[in-house]
């Protein structure tokens, strides 16, 4: 109702656009001047199969994300990536770090939805195995202002990432129970969340508990990979998203 007869006059009323598609996320380090663009990374947010139930910090994750080929990159680096990086520096912002870009393809167009200053989790368990060069060395150079001068070559293989998390989370979970079947893991990466040691054993302390990292030659492959090793971890509670990667 445009009529006056709700608010207060002078008070602003803000229509957002509807933004309908697919989503990914871009990561950018800069040191303030010059940036280079990591590898692309989709996370599956929902507890539930087939992206249903609650919102989580995320289920999972997979590298490279099919829908954002060479195209779609390229405006993504033109269109908000460039601006970004000199719009902070033209407003006096001296940001030497990450940019975390949430981003959603619609009809093939990037549309920003969300800036974070840092990684993201669980895509950083993604990103990372698909980094080859020496990451201090470029976190070197974000310091130094040399960042142009180092070197970022991605590994061309699939990564995904699978959690592993405690019955109940998002919601109330129940801590320290016992995690077994670590010594049993075959060719992943874990990266211990919400663990603690107990009395010489490992227990889960948090409701994100393991990620349970993989390479393949494609994104089945290391899901296969990962889904296998997910089995062998076990505690009481445990539960895991079978559809990683499911929508790409
Ligand atoms: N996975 C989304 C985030 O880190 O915000």
């Amino acid at each position: 109702m445009l009529d006056g007869s709700f608010g207060k006059a002078g008070e602003k009323v803000v229509i957002e656009e509807f933004l309908s598609g697919i989503e990914c996320s871009v990561f950018v380090m800069t040191d303030g001047t010059h940036y280079k663009i990591l590898p692309e990374a989709k996370d599956y947010k929902r507890i539930g199969e087939g992206d249903t139930g609650l919102n989580t910090g995320g289920m999972g994750a997979v590298s490279p994300v099919s829908f954002a080929d060479a195209e779609f990159m390229k405006k993504v680096e033109e269109r908000i990536v460039i601006p970004t990086v000199e719009g902070l520096k033209k407003e006096g912002i001296d940001y030497k770090g990450f940019i975390f870009i949430g981003l959603i393809k619609v009809n093939g167009e990037p549309m920003v939805i969300e800036y974070n200053c840092r990684m993201g989790d669980p895509e950083t368990e993604v990103v990372m195995l698909r980094i080859q060069s020496d990451f201090v060395d470029l976190l070197e150079g974000i310091a130094d202002g040399n960042l142009s001068e180092k070197e970022l070559v991605f590994d061309d293989r699939s990564a995904v990432t699978v959690m592993l998390v405690s019955g109940g989370y998002p919601g109330d979970y129940v801590k320290g129970k016992k995690i077994s079947g670590l010594d049993k893991v075959k060719n992943s990466i874990l990266f211990h969340a919400g663990t603690t040691g107990k009395e010489g054993t490992v227990v889960t302390n948090g409701g994100r508990v393991i990620a349970v990292s993989s390479y393949g030659k494609n994104k089945e492959e290391a899901l296969k990979q990962s889904f296998e090793n997910a089995k062998r971890i076990d505690f009481e509670g445990k539960y895991y998203r079978r559809d990683i990667g499911f929508d790409i």
